[in-house]
């Protein structure tokens, strides 16, 4: 671009997104992009040298410094470098990539499973391939964003149906009677709200009206659950489920996605998904890191699993005790609303000041006038740290 290139003008919406961060900044109230110079674990020092207890982290299990996990990167970018030939049908496929995929179908218990290059193409590719042109699919309004995307590259009707409410579910799936196929999608554990899909009951619906169930368990895998197979398992209809879609970005202490189901969906995924033939096959660091990932949350997972949740609950606790709205939060993605996205940016910001690295969400992650604080809760937060966030937080949301 030359200097004398006119400024952009991208309309009115987009526009307000930047006279808003120009605001932002021009106040003191910006709190994105902190620059990590150096992740320590549960606490992170930033490149103006300011140490902060980091609760914006999805690393539920705290695998990411975890001896086992970090020594296969190395071990895998020594055998295998940093790089693969190509997608993976034509060379970006290893024996690690391999190992990985047999051990997410053997972790969450399904016959085959498919690496894709984030979570976010897991859900695009996943339906896009199962839904299409004359299928209705059946969304919760408040899914991740790749569902909705993965919704409308697909070509299906895309129906939207109120949080968590099976009645709307239900409407919706009697009126999409004519439709070729009926297809169901909720995340397992609301990302930005913190509570659990009702599970049962959408799978007793996806029975009784023939509809394939899709849950997408990128906050819930690993995590919750008997065996950290997640929400469908926690609520018992694991084995109701059609195709499970995830991330090694959280519990897994990596990147890339996978889809969990049959054989025959995983083949179809791997011949046919643009969003899984398009991108270069996952880097062997980021395989080698999760399949060690995926061994010590099997091995460990209980005791780190138990220790997310204790923490998860005393958080809770402690903020609801200081009347602090946590909305629905019941799990170790711990929501604090504030509503305005100024108050949010500011809070986010004394925050950061103050120690403590959180989530701000903003629309479109969050409907409008629903701006909030997202906390991620992990096994390796200690209690002291736990108690000085929660009481940091009271105290920002009362200045
Ligand atoms: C519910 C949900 N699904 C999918 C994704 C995408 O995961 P990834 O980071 O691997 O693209 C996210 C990421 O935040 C998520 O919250």
């Amino acid at each position: 671009m030359t200097t004398t290139t006119p400024a952009m003008d991208f309309g009115p919406a987009l526009n307000s997104v930047l006279d808003t961060v120009d605001r932002w900044q021009e106040e003191g109230n910006y709190p994105l992009f902190p620059v990590i110079a150096e992740p320590l674990g549960t606490r992170a020092r930033l490149a103006d040298g300011r140490l902060v207890s980091v609760f914006g982290s999805c690393d539920y299990l705290g695998l990411s410094r975890h001896p086992a996990v970090t020594e296969a990167a190395v071990a895998a970018v020594q055998r295998f470098g940093t790089h693969c030939y190509g997608t993976q049908p034509v060379g970006g496929f290893t024996e690690l990539h391999r190992e990985l995929e047999s051990s997410l179908a053997t972790f969450f218990g399904t016959p085959a499973a498919a690496l894709f290059p984030t979570g976010m193409q897991a859900n695009i590719g996943v339906l896009a391939t199962l839904a299409g042109p004359g299928d209705a699919v059946l969304s919760d309004q408040l899914n991740h964003g790749s569902i909705t995307m993965g919704g409308r590259l697909s070509g299906a009707r895309l129906v939207t149906f109120r949080h968590n409410d099976l009645a709307d579910l239900e409407a919706k799936l009697i009126a999409a009677v004519g439709d070729r196929r009926r297809i169901i999608v909720v995340d397992g554990l609301f990302s930005a709200d913190g509570d659990f899909a009702p599970l049962a009951g959408i799978a007793d619906l996806a029975d009784r009206h023939d509809a394939l169930l899709i849950v997408d368990e990128a906050h819930s895998g690993g995590v919750v659950g008997p065996h950290g197979r997640g929400a469908a398992e926690l609520l018992g209809v694991l084995d109701r489920v059609d195709v499970i879609t995830g991330t090694m970005s959280k519990a897994f202490a990596s990147t890339g996605g996978f889809a969990c189901g049959s054989e025959r969906v995983m083949r179809m995924l791997r011949h046919s998904a643009g969003a899984y033939l398009l991108s270069l096959g996952l880097v062997p660091a980021t395989v080698g890191a999760a399949v060690a990932a995926v061994r010590v949350a099997t091995e460990e997972g209980q005791r780190l699993r138990t220790r997310t949740a204790d923490n998860a609950s005393a958080l809770r606790a402690r903020l609801r005790e200081a009347g602090v709205n946590i909305g629905a939060s019941e799990a170790h993605v711990v929501l604090v609303h504030i509503g305005r996205v100024d108050d949010t940016a500011r809070i986010a910001t004394r925050l950061l000041e103050q120690g403590f690295l959180v989530n701000p969400l903003f629309p479109p992650a969050v409907p409008i006038g629903g701006a909030r604080l997202r906390i991620g809760v992990t096994s390796a937060h200690g209690r002291d740290e736990i108690d000085a966030v929660a009481k940091a937080i009271t105290h920002a949301q009362t200045c």
